[in-house]
């Protein structure tokens, strides 16, 4: 797909309406993975120097169109340095902006007209702005006000982080180095059936694991004792094996699992083989085996595809054996050259984060919704409204 970007564009003296994802995690007022905020500088970097009077519109959790200030951007603003406009709908402020300014835009989800993309509120969102740019590509799923609504009014475009998840993620699609592994772990089948059929037709291997993988032992008549999985998505997970199969997927389920007697951070860890489940055993990570042959089948691997940590990866270290495992192997062939590696959502990012490989991926995606929906093959909104036909 060929997008509308703004590299040919001139902006000098514009009022850009710019839309970023700063759907950020706050933990008492102070934001603890700047990632999706530092994808955005390179956008905001380009549009100042060109002369632009940037105005960030982006939203934050889903204050279901009320203004209820646990979901104000003030965090964010603080951490960029820039001012905050309490109403996105505001225009007092553009009078005073000189080139290269950059405000912020209180959350536009403080309105009903932005998730309905209300015609109405796009009209007063767009007004007084020259452009628009989407770098937004972790709501580009969203046909909402501020990704779609406003882009039928003004002159829009891409911004550079948009257009660099659609290059990295269409290339690793359309003409993945193989063998292709896919790991797809996570806590619900019911959120991944697209992407799993997706990746089982594009995949030569697919490593299932998280709850999601409990849930296929599960359906292949294993106990999983009072674990996290999903009962009614059994006959879901044995017709996405059966279609694998049809595809040549080769698909590796978990066989073993760390499990301890409570979910707990502090809980002992022990080692069970999936055929030997307790019924009192609660499966937090992944297992030895399991992480061996995962490691054996990135080694195997020219292309890896990664969403989902395969257990909590959050309690680390003891929960977060099996995840970082894979996180580091994936990290050591990539940087040998041997792999391509392509890893998206957020607990997954934040496990890159927190074992220190998030660096050596060859592309670490923004989206999480949008990283699925993209994988799966669906045309996201935001993103179609800006194709250069
Ligand atoms: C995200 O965090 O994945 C995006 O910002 C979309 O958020 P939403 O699921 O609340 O629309």
């Amino acid at each position: 797909m060929k997008l509308r970007t703004i590299e040919n564009i001139d902006v000098r003296g514009k009022f850009v309406l710019l839309r970023d994802d700063f759907n950020v995690q706050i933990v008492d007022g102070k934001i603890t993975d700047g990632f999706r905020i530092e994808q955005s500088m390179p956008t905001i970097n380009a549009l100042r120097a060109a002369g632009a009077k940037i105005a960030i519109c982006a939203h934050l959790g889903r204050p279901k169109g009320t203004r209820n200030m646990e979901y104000s951007l003030a965090p964010v603003a603080e951490y960029m340095n820039v001012p905050l406009i309490a109403d996105c709908l505001d225009k007092d402020f553009m009078p005073s902006m000189k080139e290269g300014d950059v405000v912020l835009l209180e959350n536009v989800r403080f309105y009903e007209g932005e998730e309905k993309n209300d015609p109405a509120f796009a009209q007063k969102l767009a007004s007084g702005y020259d452009i628009f740019v989407n770098d937004a590509f972790a709501v580009s799923h969203r046909a909402h006000a501020s990704t779609v609504g406003v882009a039928e009014i003004l002159p829009s475009y891409a911004g550079k982080l948009l257009a660099s998840e659609i290059e990295n993620l269409s290339n690793v699609m359309e003409n993945p180095a193989r063998p292709l592994l896919s790991i797809v772990a996570g806590s619900k089948v019911s959120t991944k059936i697209g992407v799993l059929r997706a990746l089982a037709k594009l995949s030569d291997t697919l490593i299932i694991g998280g709850a999601l993988g409990t849930t296929f032992n599960y359906a292949q008549g294993h106990k999983v004792g009072n674990s996290l999985f999903e009962a009614d998505q059994r006959d879901t997970a044995l017709e996405i094996l059966e279609y694998a199969k049809e595809q040549n997927c080769q698909v590796l389920l978990p066989l073993d699992k760390g499990v301890a007697k409570e979910f707990k951070r502090d809980a002992t860890r022990i080692n069970r083989a999936v055929a030997d489940m307790e019924d009192d055993d609660v499966i937090i990570d992944a297992g030895a085996e399991t992480t061996a042959r995962n490691l054996a089948a990135i080694d195997a691997a020219a292309t890896v595809i990664w969403n989902g940590t395969v257990g909590m990866a959050e309690w680390a270290p003891v929960w977060s054996q099996g995840s970082f495992a894979i996180a580091d192997e994936i990290a050591k062939r990539t940087k040998e050259g041997k792999l391509v590696s392509i890893v998206g959502g957020g607990d997954t990012v934040a496990a890159l984060e927190v074992s220190g490989t998030k660096a050596d991926m060859t592309y670490v995606s923004t989206g999480g919704g949008a990283f699925l929906e993209f994988i799966e093959g669906r045309v996201l909104p935001g993103i179609a409204i800006l194709e250069d036909k």
